[in-house]
């Protein structure tokens, strides 16, 4: 019944139950799954982890290739059972226990932990366990993401394969595993455009290695992302908006150039409303492809788009399951390393659009902790992208909480992104081009074309205050802050304005 899965007859042997396989696992390892934004999870294995840990005392330090679904991070924090995590999460138990201080969370750049790993810096991995579509004599072919799951095959003492029957034997070819030489006897990467294959379609893995496998029919949890609204239709408006004008001004080709978006809700509709920009011949060298990549190659924008990971909603994850043989072609799963590699991003000059939680009056950028102190997701890929791309480009709402919260603010409370890696903000009511600009000059633009009216005056204000004291990046250091305390303090960032305004303001541009 297995042949077509599992395709070496002693390999059909070590069939065993998810608690069998997670008996393997002891208190203290450290064990890498896969999974990457909920896609390509192990199933059944962290289940039965879970319910162990509920018994006995059971804490592992838990790596993955990002995010996963609450069936791995939520159940096993939920039974205690995670005491340091790497190198994203967006779980909600987990969060609280990471903010509360009872779990140790390392917040990666997504493209680092491969070789961080490689270099001994996260100590050994003991065991990997590894969603797969089939395993055979030369190794495993993943499921809807590779992430991190071909170091993680490499580097651990025992392997764990979970062969999911729900996930088609179509998905095969999808995936293109390459992996850099240790160094210094390290080789260029050799991918000069997106659509490129450069590795193995499958994970390579010595079939020893493997101690039991699992067989699991289960989906990918839902990608849980809100559908556009006006402000993110707003946002993809400015942005096809600039995207023209950069066509125009002979700085971008009509197709652009290889296109990256980030996770979650915005940068999700952002994509769903380049679907009427009218450009075409697009290209995505991405870290995930969410709903909206799926929209734009179905309509026509995008022809070809790859990443580490495909996380979609119900609905897409059908559309695509239905669709596979026309996406195959058009669609390529590489692992994080490589996906998110600074060398390839800045060789194929890739424009990033990543999600901020607030930004700057001079453009710094925090994607990570709520006020200041609390872990959201983590930095994930956008640091990766920021920093090499040939447009870094940022996205928010400029208001959140109902508008008791400005997403422009005097200073971030955190910075995950400096003002160098970042040339363009957007919010619905505009667009700063910030490239070539000096501090001042950033302020300016991102205050006009960015902030909400309800805190323009108060954000001009500061700015005249903080230039009458002078430096190249002015600031009242006493009062840079004061607005993530009065939401603290008032859960409202509303009253900050009714400190006195200084005069002159900024003049509006005629
Ligand atoms: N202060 C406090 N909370 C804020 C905020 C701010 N300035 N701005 C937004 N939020 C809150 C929202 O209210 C929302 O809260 P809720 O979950 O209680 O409703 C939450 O943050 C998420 O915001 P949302 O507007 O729904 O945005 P999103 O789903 O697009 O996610 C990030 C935004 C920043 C959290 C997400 O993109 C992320 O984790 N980014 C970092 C990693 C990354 O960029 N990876 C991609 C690289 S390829």
């Amino acid at each position: 019944m297995f042949e077509e899965r599992i395709r070496l007859s002693q390999l059909r042997d070590r069939i065993v139950t998810a608690e069998e396989a997670a008996s393997l696992i002891h208190d203290g390892m450290t064990v890498g799954m896969s999974g990457f934004g909920a896609a390509g999870d192990c199933k059944a294995v962290p289940l039965a982890l879970a319910a162990r840990a509920r018994e006995q005392s059971l804490r592992i330090t838990l790596m993955t290739g990002a995010s996963v679904g609450y069936e791995v991070d939520g159940v096993l924090a939920d039974a205690g059972a995670i005491s340091r995590r790497m190198p994203f999460q967006s779980d909600k138990s987990l969060r609280n226990q990471i903010n509360a201080g009872e779990a140790m969370f390392m917040d990666l750049h997504l493209s680092e932990m491969a070789e961080q790993l490689r270099d001994g810096f996260l100590g050994p991995v003991d065991v990997a366990v590894i969603e797969a579509v089939a395993v055979g004599e030369a190794g495993i072919v993943p499921t809807m993401s590779v992430g991190n799951s071909a170091v993680f095959a490499a580097l651990a003492k025992q392997v764990i394969v979970e062969i999911n029957l729900d996930m088609p034997l179509e998905l095969e070819g999808l995936h293109d595993v390459y992996l850099p030489l240790s160094r210094p006897a390290r080789e260029p990467i050799p991918l000069t455009n997106a659509a490129q294959r450069i590795g193995l379609p499958y994970i390579p893995l010595d079939p020893r290695k493997i101690a039991a496998i699992v067989v699991t029919r289960k989906g990918d949890s839902p990608n849980k992302v809100l559908p556009p609204d006006a402000d993110t239709t707003q946002i993809a408006g400015h942005l096809s908006s600039f995207f023209s004008h950069e066509v125009r001004a002979g700085r971008l080709g009509s197709s652009l150039q290889p296109l990256q978006a980030g996770v979650g809700s915005i940068a999700n509709a952002v994509l769903h409303g380049l679907v009427d920009s009218g450009f075409s011949g697009l290209r995505m060298y991405s870290e995930v492809l969410q709903d909206g990549a799926i929209e734009l190659l179905d309509a026509g924008c995008v022809d070809f788009a790859c990443a580490s990971a495909i996380m979609l909603s119900s609905e897409y994850q059908t559309r695509f399951f239905e669709g596979l043989a026309r996406y195959r072609s058009r669609v390529l799963l590489r692992p994080q390393e490589i996906s998110n590699h600074p060398e390839v991003i800045r060789r194929l000059g890739v424009i990033a659009v990543n999600t901020a939680l607030e930004c700057d009056i001079y453009g710094n950028v925090n994607s990570t902790h709520v006020g200041g102190t609390h872990m959201m997701n983590g930095i994930g890929g956008s640091g990766d992208f920021a920093r090499n791309a040939y447009l870094s480009v940022f996205v928010t709402k400029s208001l959140a909480k109902n508008g008791d919260i400005s997403s422009i603010v005097p200073m971030v409370s955190h910075v995950d992104h400096i003002g160098q890696d970042v040339d363009v903000i957007v919010t619905e009511h505009g667009l700063a081009d910030l490239r070539g600009l000096a501090p001042r000059e950033r302020a300016q633009q991102i205050i006009m074309h960015c902030a909400d009216p309800l805190y323009r005056d108060a954000l001009r204000d500061y700015v005249v205050k903080a230039g009458a004291r002078g430096g190249q990046t002015p600031h009242l250091i006493e009062e840079a802050l004061a607005w993530h305390a009065h939401y603290r303090e008032r859960h409202s960032m509303r009253d900050i304005q009714t400190s006195p305004p200084a005069s002159p303001r900024i003049p509006e541009p005629a």
